[in-house]
Parts: C-alpha cells; structure tokens; sequence
C-alpha cells in the first residue's frame, strides 16, 4: 500500500508494508530516507536529539499547522500526508544555512554537536508554530527537552534567545532573513495533501493497522481486532514512559476523529476532545482563562507547562495520558491529578452509541480494555467562591515526573478562611491514594486560619499520608513531608497577611526562576593571532546544521546487521548454560554470540595498557554485577536485536543468597571486609584553644551521559575490518578487536570522524560495544551496527568512582589545620581497572592548601558488585578536591569563622591562591552580599538563602604520545591536518587548526582537519583528561615547523613578497616533502597547576526542596588562552556537569539484586536548560602567561566541574538557617553528591507540626 510523505520537500512514496507497523519517523528518515542531521539517543523523548518539524492539516479546523515532535516516538504511519522537516531541510551548505543554525554556531551553542541539530528544530518548530512571534520567556521555557552535556546551555538560550521578539541581541540582519525563510513557507500547500486517505493495512505478520475518521468505524476497526492487543494510537509518546506491550500488533490511529480533537466552551462547562494534544489544551486554557468561572484554566496551564517537554506535549493527548494511569496506577501522571481535583467528567464509549458518562476514578476501575474516552467535561469554578490550586514537585526544573504532584478545590470564603467544601488530591503517595478524604470531610465547617485546626489537619494528613516504599522513587519520609508542606503552601498563600507571621508568608509563594543571562570577561591578546583569538569553532555552523557526521551516520549496505547485548542477572552466580533457541527462532534474528564464539582474547582492555587488567566481553562464569553482558543477539533490526535478548534462557549455579554489595556506605556500615591498608588513626596532641571534629563526606557515581550513545559499525572490507567507533582511544580498541579475533593488528583499521560527548565514557567503556560488534560482523561477513541503548548503556558500563571521605581535623581557633587525617574509599565496582586514587585523587587533596607532615591521607579502593568504574570528567581531582574544600567547610563551622578566612589561614602567602582569593572576595562583594543572605534568613522562615566558595589548585599531568601530520597542497597551499587526539566538543581541531595558521603563518581559512585515523594517528594515548589539545598542538607545531624549515631555502630563493601559494607551488617543483608527521611525546611538556575559584548563591525552598542558582561566579586561570571563546565553553560546561552532579544525578539499586532502577531520562536527572544559574559570570584570568604551557595556555576541559562543589557549600549556608529556626542543636550537615530536593527537605529539620501560621 503506497503513502505520501514529503521529507524536506521531497516526496517519498513508500510502501508502508515493507517497513514494520510500529516503525518511527527516526529510523525511517535515518535508514530509509538516509538523512542523518536528526540524531536519536535515549528514544524516549527525554533528550531531544531527534526532533523534527512536522506539518499537517488539523482534522477540525482543516488549517495547516506545524509542530515541533520528538521523531523516535512519532509512528510513521502516523504522518500519512504530512510535511516533515529535518535540520537539513532548513538550512545546509548548497542553499545556505537557517539562521538558527548561524546564530547557534555564531554563539558558541556547539561543542560535541550531537544535541545541536535537535535544539535548532526545537527552535525552528516554536518559531513556525507562532508565526516568529515568541517573547524571551517563551523561549527561555521551551527546552525543557533537549538535553546538552557539554555547553551547560547558556550559550544555547542566549543563541535561541536572540530570536524573540523582545529580545535585545543585535541581530537585526539575521531577523530579516529568518521571517525571509518563514514567509516563503507559510501558507503554502503541501503537495502530499492530494492522495486518497488510507483506512486498513494488513502486515504479512498479521499487524494490522487502522485509520479510521468517524466514531462508527473505529468502532468496526476495534471488531476486527477481535481480542488481540490493541492500542488506539495518539502521539505514541507514553512508549516514553512505559514501553509498549511487544504483543500489540493493532494500531487504531484516532488523530483524524473530529469529535477527539475538538473543543467546546460555555457559561456551566469546557468540553476537551479527549486527544487534544497537550499542548493544543493549553491553548484552549488560556482562552477559557478569560471566562467567568475558568478563571482557574490560568493555573491548568501552569501545571501543564510542567508535564514532559515541548515536543512532547505537542504530540501527546489528554486520553493517552489517562489511559495510562489506568493501565500503571502508579503512574504519577498530572493531568489526572488535576483533572480529579476538578471532579472532571468524561465520556467513554464501548460501541459507537452507548456513551457513558463517569468520574475519572470510576473509569480508572473498569476492566474493559476496549474503552475509547471522547471527551473530558470541565465545570466552572466561580473565583469568588472557589480557590484551586496544583503543585507538581520534581528533582529538577523541567522534563521530570513529579516525587509528589497535588490539587486543591476549596469552596471557601477567604477573609474569614470559613470552608464549605473541598477536593485534596494527591499523587505520588501510593497507587491506591488519592483524596485526603478524612481531611476533605474535616475542613468542612472550619476556619482553615485558625491555629487548632490547621493542628488537626496537619496531624491527620500526616497519618494518613503514608507512601509506599518503592525504588528508585524517593524515600516515604520525603515524600509525606512534601504532601503535607504543599497544603501548608497553599495556606500560607491564602492567608492574610495580618493573621501569619511575616516571616512565614514567603513560604507560600513556588520559587520564581527570571530570565537567566551571563557574561564572560577576559584579555584578547592579538599578537599571536589566529592563536589567542576568540574564532568560532571550526565545525560549529556544519554541527547545528546537521552535516557534521558522527559514527552512527557512517552509511553501510542494506544487509547491515544490529546487535543487543544479553545480560546475565544473578550476581555471583556461576553461568552454567545458556540457550538461545528461543531468540534465534525469531523471525528477523540472525545469530547469537557468546563467550565460547570468540576466536581469541575474550577481553576488552589490555594488560599492554597502562592501569588494565582484563574484563570480559562476555561473562564466561561468575557474574560481576547485575546485566553484565553475556551474549549478542545480531538481528536485521535494532527493535528485533532487543526484543529477542528477553528470549535467553540462562542457567546458573551456586546462586548468592546474600545481597550484591553496592556501595561503599553499605559495605563500611556492614563491616565487610574491605582489603584495604587504611589504619584508622585518631588525632592525639589536642591543646586548649584548639578544636577536633569529625566528619564523612559521601559522594555517589556519576553517569556521563553522553549524547551521543557509544556505538561501533564495523564493516568487513577486504580481508580487513573497517571501524567506525565512538572511542576515546583508538590504539586501545585496535588492540582487544584484533587480539580478540586473533588477527593482525592493522587487520583492523578505525576511522574516528568526532564523538557526540565523551568524559571519559568512551576511553576503555567503548570497547565492549567494539568488540561485540567487531565480532559478530567478522563472524558474519556483513556490517553491523551496535549502538547501545541508554538502559544498555547505564546497566553496563562504567561510571564515575564513587568516593566517601571519613576525616578528623585538629585546628587552631583562627582555622589553621594542626593536624587532618582523611581516610577514603573510593567505588572501584567489580574490577581495580582505571584507579585514579595515586595518579589524581592523592595529589588533589592537597588542593592549594598547607598540608605536610600535618596531614595523613589514605586512600583505598574498594571492589563492590557494579561495572567497572571508569574516568568520568575531572576523575579523582573532583573527589580530591572536594573531600578537602569540605574539610575547610567544617572547619569554618566548628570555629564559627566565615569559610574564606579558613581557606585563607591555610594557603601558604607563596601560593598564587593566596592572591587570587582575596581579588575574587572582593571583586564578588562577597561579604556584603552574605551579610544580606543572612538578614534575608532572618526574615524568612521557608525560604532561605546561601552562598558557598570553592577554590581549586588543580593538577594538570602530561602522559602518553600523540602524532600529528601536516599536508599542504601544492595547486593551492591549503592544508590538511590528520591527527591523533578524538574531537569531542572540546574544540581540538579549532585549537590545532589555529595553531597551524599561526606557525605556518596563513590564513585559518586555508586549513583543513581530517578524521581522527590508526594511520596517522597509530599508538596515540587516549584522548582524557584535559590534555589534548595542548599536546597536539605541540605535535602539529612540530609538524609544521618542519615543513617551515623545508621550506625556508624557498622562500628565501624567492622574492621578498612572494605569497604562500607562490612558495608551495615552487617547493612541490623541486620535489620538497610538503608532508610532516611529527609527535608530542611524554616529557615534551611539564606539568603544572590549573587555579580557579567560584561563588555560588542559591534560594532553596524549604518546603519542596527546590532552589534556583541565583548567581555563580567563576575566574580561572588559563594562562594566555588558546582560546577563550572555547575555553569560555569549557569552563561553563564542565561546571553545570558538575552541578548535576552535586544535586540532581542519583543512582538508585535494587538492594537484592543488585538492579540499576535509574538507568533511563524518565529517572535518571542531568541539569537542564532552566537548571542553570541565572546569573552565569565567567572570568578568565589571562594576565599569566603559563610557562609550562602550550604557548603560554592552560587546559580547560575538565577543572572546573571540581568548582561546582560551591553548591552544596551554598545549601549548608541555606539549611544551618533553616536549622537554627527549627530549633536544631548546632551541627555541621552531611551534604554529598548528589543533594537532591528529597536530603534538602530532610536536613532541613522541620516536622509538619511546624506548620503554624504564628
Ligand atoms: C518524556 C516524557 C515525559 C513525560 N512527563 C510527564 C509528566 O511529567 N506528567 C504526566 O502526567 N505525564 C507525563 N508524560 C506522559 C505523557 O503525558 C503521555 O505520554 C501522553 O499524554 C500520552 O498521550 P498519547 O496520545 O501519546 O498516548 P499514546 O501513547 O498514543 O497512547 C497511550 C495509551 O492511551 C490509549 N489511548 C489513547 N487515546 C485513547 C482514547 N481516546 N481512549 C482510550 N484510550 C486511549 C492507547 O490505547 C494507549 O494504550 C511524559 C511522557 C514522556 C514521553
Ligand atoms: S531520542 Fe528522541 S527524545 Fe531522545
Ligand atoms: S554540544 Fe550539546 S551535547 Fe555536546
């Protein structure tokens, strides 16, 4: 059966039935229409890297309309006659990029890339969708969405900002050109409007798929499915949250049903066609906002604008949404929350004329399945007599589901707080809980201000407020407090200001987040230009386009092949069989592999590698953690290869009857045994005057969350291997592919284009994936592509080291450390692979400080039941770093002396520090500034303030070697370097380019960098640490250098003015060499320190837990700058990484299994666009040249995550407050990675009978 799409204004006739039912736009535009700008990693709608633009008529309306949709959940045979745009159809090379794509690019919004194309069609839908005419604000909120690793997102919204209406960006220009493209667009007709409506398709697996346009005969399609799974297909965005039943294979898609997609308005009600999109609801709310009686609509779109993301919303429907809390009760979805605290009524039909009318809580019971919603019916609530209020509380701004969402109806008069009716509805508590009915029945009659009532209130939502215990959600005690703080909210919102304490009423307000901004100062020094100066990233305008290439875009033949790991789930169980029978019967499945199918090594590191010892590609015997890889299935399809890993059948012996140890705080409090050579020493010599304490101080792991998902495509080609791998280390996944399949070593040959985002992921984690898919192509002699899925990837592989620091400090009353001693572990998981305690840990503890013979640290790797832990972003120096800035943190608190004075007692006056800090202090108007926190604490019971320091002496360390090779081309003198570093986002080849300009004295314009190769770039060191670009542009300087020698005599047989062209065609004429491969080699470079400081002020909820980063200031010193535009980039990016860190990033275990439970974007929380500071500033301190350095530079890609630490520094500042106030004794709070919104409620230190008015 034939259908029409049209993809960047091409048309695509495609016969549905040689494609999969449930096929998605993502895998059709990338492997069918082969466009590869939109790029896909967690396809569940929670990264935004797949989004396009769609264009379609509106059944009701007939109008065209476009709208921004996440392509991994959108069906394809949902889009029959649709108009989809992709970031190539906007803007590209031969017609001239978008003005997004330029303005991204222009402001530094692209690192890695791998994000940029998403957030531009983001951006591209929002425009399109409101004509151009979007406001700062608008656009500030609409990437909840799209994630970005790299660039902490300043640039990105300052980049996305400039296209507002009131923006105050000077871009007239590009204003111009942008309603230029928007114009010719609108209004047009979309050519694919012409074909026939489909209404049946019959697979040869007998899916069947639907499209039917009255109620009469979807109701004949749902006969047809006769008992089979079924679903009626809205956006297909709950696969989001809860995976499709694989054995649906009837699709009834109900977007072209008039009656589901209209709307309705009078004086009594608001009627919603039960699949309004999200998102057209909301507009629909504030047009009802405006009517008498719906003035509450206003808050509807409030809480709304909270559920999911843009794309999402856009997509997904009111029905959807409440279908599937019918089918997960413990789904905390919102619009059901909301939706029963309004007492809405819907309409559901089991035939085509039997309409049956029912609260949400009636349908929610009903056992048939074949229940279509029509409608949902909204009364009115006139303002005079009703107040209606919703919280949603989630662990961070945006794109999360709620710890806690509740609703609010109260008939009520509000001066005199007399009640005569009321609705509190709860979710988040437990499946089976929704109204607070005992208290609903207990206001009734009361004065809600009156101080013995709220008593009883409180005291009766607290006992019938009892949530269930269920990881990965957060801890009952948590979520109990927040139900009940969220009504204690919501009176100290209505009460009148005479009747409460006027330090309590803050307390009733949600926290505010403004528009954020930020500046970046530093020294642009033209002497050396094009090194030093502030150009854009070379590839920056080719990555938000959508041009720039990554692995998985690498095309292959049309036999290529796709893998899934199978993973082994009793830990320290022996693998006695395995039987794959089942998988392989499946149709479309081609082989299975496991350890016994390996030809050689069944390792993916190497001994030949500095810190390795062998890891199995495949667990042969004793399973090391929970979904270790055991196997790949090799399927013609990525769903197939995943859907058959279910089908191993797995048998084991000597099954553990004792839970996997897990972390470090569970193996130290249950006295395992650790081998460790830490003696537990204590602080002797203690004098009058001085002070003791001890502490711990716990920091998790940490997921890299690269964007760019690790992926291998390896194609045999000749008697050789060809790979496409997102590694780090090319020399190192050579190496175990090759001793792996017995072969040769330059068998196997790697091409390395750039990485979507690495952090250390991929240094030695990517060879799993390398190996698997090596194998099964040179086992099958066809391509294969493996790119691990996000559960895949988070089970797997590695993840930063966890670390927890048990010290004791002996200090003199002015700060000054006597004595310290910090024993701490850090989380090897199940091998010692990758230690970073001796090369990086140690040595940062140290920090800038004064420790010698005063201090004795021990350091202690621990081995528990996970994946090997692996180099993360800052690895060791962050721990280090942190363990003792906290030290100095408490040190401050038991001497009761402001932390700066500590810090400053400790740094010896020779040290740069002790400079830098008092500058810093000043120029931050700290100590004004933390006067004004403190009277704001003062005047504020529930919402408190706090500001935290952070100062680093962070070691830079050279290793490794890295060739570079310089070509220069005699037709025209360009120039092309191949070199041996992994482009990741960091900028190295706009560094190394830079650096070839300058050195062979030409225009930037006339070089050129080519893919990352094991020809040229053989034997390299990995790609970590932040090393990278300083040595290879040492290399290429080499490299270039050589060529500037050759070519001398040349230049100097020439006359004066001679141009380059002129000398290079000359030297090619007398056979010179214009090619020179050159290397940085260990020792070429010295080691040296990376100094930075940061401030970070932050407003914290007391009674949700949420804050807003009000202001954070950063100076770091980065020598003279390569550049500052990417080093600007660095900085900012590596501190919001860290600020995920310190206060959204949890990873949760199944506590007998040893199961990771947040392996997903639905539970797992990097920061997102609205979690960044709102006032960002960033200083580079350029005025000292490093001698050490690469031309005077520092490094830049990793300190600063180390600075974020200030965070929780500014939380303990909030919380001490908070303490006080709830009439704590004094003590120093155990703040770690992360502090989430669930430890800051809890260290808070309030109980609900605090919640008084007075
Ligand atoms: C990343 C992400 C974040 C999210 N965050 C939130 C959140 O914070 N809060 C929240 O509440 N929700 C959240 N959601 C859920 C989201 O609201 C739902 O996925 C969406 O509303 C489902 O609508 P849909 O049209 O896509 O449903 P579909 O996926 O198309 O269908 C889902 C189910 O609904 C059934 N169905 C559809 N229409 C009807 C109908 N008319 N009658 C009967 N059954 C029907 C289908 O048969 C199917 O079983 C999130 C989803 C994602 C992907
Ligand atoms: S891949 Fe679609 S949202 Fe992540
Ligand atoms: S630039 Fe956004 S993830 Fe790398």
């Amino acid at each position: 059966m034939k259908a029409n799409f049209i993809i960047n204004e091409v048309d695509y006739c495609v016969n549905l039935l040689n494609f999969p039912a449930d096929i998605t736009l993502n895998t059709f535009i990338r492997e069918h229409a082969q466009l590869t700008a939109t790029k896909y990693m967690c396809l569940e709608g929670g990264c935004g890297a797949c989004i396009c633009v769609i264009r379609g008529k509106h059944p009701v309306t007939g109008k065209l309309r476009t709208w921004a949709a996440n392509s991994c959940l959108t069906l394809l045979n949902s889009l029959v006659n649709m108009e989809i745009t992709t970031s190539e159809g906007i803007g590209n090379k031969r017609i001239g990029y978008h003005p997004i794509q330029k303005m991204l690019a222009k402001l530094d919004g692209s690192q890695c890339g791998f994000c940029s194309p998403g957030f531009v069609m983001n951006m591209y839908g929002l425009l399109e969708a409101k004509e151009g005419k979007v406001t700062t604000e608008e656009v500030e909120n609409s990437f909840g969405g799209n994630l970005c690793r790299c660039t902490g997102y300043r640039p990105i919204l300052e980049a996305m900002k400039s296209f507002a209406a009131d923006n105050t960006y000077d871009m007239l220009l590009d204003i111009e050109e942008l309603n230029g493209k928007s114009c010719k667009k609108a209004g047009n007709k979309c050519p694919a409007l012409q074909q026939k409506p489909l209404s049946r398709l019959i697979y040869e697996d007998e899916s069947q798929w639907f499209w039917p346009k009255t109620f009469e005969e979807l109701f004949d399609d749902l006969s047809k499915v006769r008992d089979n799974e079924f679903m009626f297909v809205g956006g297909n965005t709950a696969h989001g949250v809860y995976r499709r039943n694989e054995n649906i294979k009837s699709f009834i898609d109900i977007n072209a049903i008039r009656e589901l997609k209209t709307y309705h308005i009078d004086n009594e009600h608001l009627t919603l066609g039960a699949n309004l999109s999200l998102t057209e609801t909301m507009h629909i709310f504030k047009e009802a906002a405006q009517r008498p009686g719906f003035e509450y609509c206003e808050q509807l779109w409030k809480h709304f604008d909270l559920i999911a993301n843009v794309p999402v919303r856009n997509n997904g429907t009111l029905a959807g949404n409440i279908s599937t809390k019918k089918a997960y009760m413990e789904f905390t979805s919102d619009v059901f929350i909301i939706f029963e605290t309004l007492n809405v009524q819907l309409i559901c039909y089991e035939c085509a004329n039997k309409p049956q009318v029912m609260g949400l809580l009636e349908y929610l019971k009903l056992p048939s399945k074949k229940l279509l919603i029509a409608t949902f019916s909204l009364q009115s609530f006139p303002k005079e007599r009703y107040i209606f209020q919703s919280y949603k509380i989630l662990p961070r701004a945006q794109n999360s589901h709620a710890y806690v969402n509740a609703g609010f109806l109260l008939e009520m008069e509000l001066e005199t707080g007399l009640v005569h009716s009321a609705r509190i509805c709860y979710g988040g508590i437990r499946p089976d809980f929704v109204h607070a009915t005992t208290v609903e029945a207990m206001v009734i009659g009361q004065n809600l201000f009156d101080r013995e009532t709220l008593a009883k209130i409180f005291h009766e939502l607290s006992i019938i407020i009892q949530p269930n215990d269920v990881l990965p959600n957060a801890s009952p005690e948590y979520r109990k407090k927040l139900a009940c703080g969220l009504f204690y909210k919501l009176i100290l919102n209505l009460v009148p200001a005479e009747l409460v304490k006027p330090e309590y009423k803050s307390g009733g307000e949600l926290l505010v987040r403004p528009i954020s901004s930020g500046s970046q100062t530093y020294e642009i020094k033209k002497k050396n230009f094009p090194v030093n100066q502030p150009v854009e990233k070379l590839e920056a305008i080719i990555q938000c386009a959508g041009e720039a290439t990554y692995m998985n875009d690498t095309l292959t033949t049309n036999n290529s092949l796709y893998c899934a790991f199978v993973g082994a789930t009793r830990v320290g169980a022996k693998i006695v069989n395995i039987d794959a029978k089942e998988a392989l019967k499946m149709l479309g499945v081609v082989a299975f592999f496991s350890a016994q199918d390996i030809p050689g090594r069944n390792t993916f590191v190497n001994e030949r590698f500095q810190w390795f010892i062998p890891e199995e590609i495949f667990c042969s015997d004793i399973v090391q953690f929970y979904n270790q890889p055991l196997g790949l299935i090799v399927a013609i399809t990525h769903d197939i290869a995943h859907r058959a890993t279910t089908r191993v059948r797995v048998t084991y012996t000597n099954i553990q009857n004792q839970p996997p140890k897990l972390s470090l705080k569970q193996i130290l409090s249950d006295n395992h045994k650790i081998e460790t050579n830490v003696e537990t020493k204590t602080i002797s010599n203690i004098k009058a005057g001085t002070i003791t304490a001890k502490g711990i101080f716990e920091m998790g792991s940490q997921y890299h969350f690269t964007m760019e998902p690790q992926t291998t495509i390896a194609i045999p080609f000749e008697e050789r291997l060809q790979i496409s791998s997102s590694t780090q280390w090319m020399d190192h996944t050579q190496c175990v592919i090759a001793e792996m399949l017995n072969i040769k070593v330059n068998s196997v040959q790697f091409v390395v284009r750039r990485l979507g985002g690495g952090y250390g992921a991929k240094i030695s984690r990517c060879n799993q994936v390398a190996c698997a898919a090596a194998l099964a192509a040179y086992k099958l002699n066809r391509p294969v592509r493996f790119v691990q899925t996000i559960e895949s990837m988070m089970n797997c592989n590695g993840k930063r080291w966890a670390c927890l620091s048990d010290y004791e400090f002996h200090a003199s009353l002015n700060g000054k450390i006597l004595s310290l001693r910090n024993n701490f572990y850090e989380d090897a998981g199940c091998s010692l692979n990758e230690n970073p305690i001796n090369l990086l840990t140690n040595i940062s503890t140290l920090n800038c400080y004064e420790l010698t013979s005063n201090y004795q640290y021990n350091g202690q790797a621990v081995v528990t039941d996970a994946p090997s832990a692996t180099w993360c972003r800052a690895p060791g120096s962050t721990e280090g770093i942190a363990m003792t800035e906290n030290i100095m943190e408490h040190i401050a608190f038991e001497t009761k002396l402001d932390a700066v004075s500590v810090r400053l007692a400790n740094i010896n006056p020779t040290n740069k520090m002790a400079q830098l800090l008092p500058r810093f202090i000043k120029s931050i108007e700290y100590h004004t500034r933390k006067a004004e926190i403190d009277d704001f604490n003062k005047r504020n019971r529930w919402v408190k303030c706090g500001l935290g320091i952070s100062v680093m002496q962070f070691n830079l360390i050279f290793f490794g070697q890295f060739s570079a090779t310089v070509s220069i081309y005699h037709c025209d003198g360009t120039v092309t370097i191949s070199h041996a570093g992994i482009e990741m986002g960091q900028g190295i080849n706009t560094k190394v380019a830079q650096v070839a300009a300058y050195i062979l004295g030409i225009p930037l314009e006339l070089v050129n960098i080519e893919a990352t190769n094991t020809v040229n770039g053989a034997n390299a060191m990995s790609t970590l640490s932040s090393f990278g670009s300083e040595s290879l542009c040492y290399a290429v300087r080499k490299s270039c250098n050589v060529l500037n020698d050759r070519l001398k005599p040349v230049k100097d047989s020439l006359a004066k003015n001679s141009t380059w062209q002129q000398i290079v065609a000359t030297a090619w004429q007398r056979s010179i060499n214009l090619i020179a491969s050159e290397n940085y080699k260990q020792g070429d470079m010295q080691n040296y320190y990376i100094y930075g400081l940061a401030c970070t002020e932050m407003k914290v909820d007391l009674l949700t837990g949420n804050h807003l980063i009000k202001r954070v200031d950063i100076l770091e010193d980065t020598g003279e700058s390569l550049n500052p535009r990417i080093d600007v980039g660095q900085i900012e990016g590596a501190f919001v990484m860290g600020l995920g860190y310190w206060l959204t990033e949890k990873l949760v275990y199944n506590r007998q299994t040893g199961e990771l439970l947040t392996n997903r974007t639905w539970n797992y929380k990097p920061p997102g666009a609205k979690d960044i500071p709102i006032d960002f500033r960033i200083e580079l301190l350029q005025s000292i040249p490093n001698e050490n350095g690469f031309m005077r530079s520092k490094a830049t890609g990793e300190p600063a995550f180390c600075l974020a630490v200030s965070s929780i520094f500014a939380l303990q500042h909030a919380l001490q407050s908070a303490r006080d106030d709830a009439g704590h004794r004094k003590e120093y709070i155990r703040l770690g990675a992360p502090t989430t919104p669930e430890d800051i409620v809890l260290a808070a230190g309030h109980e609900v009978d605090m919640f008084t008015l007075n």
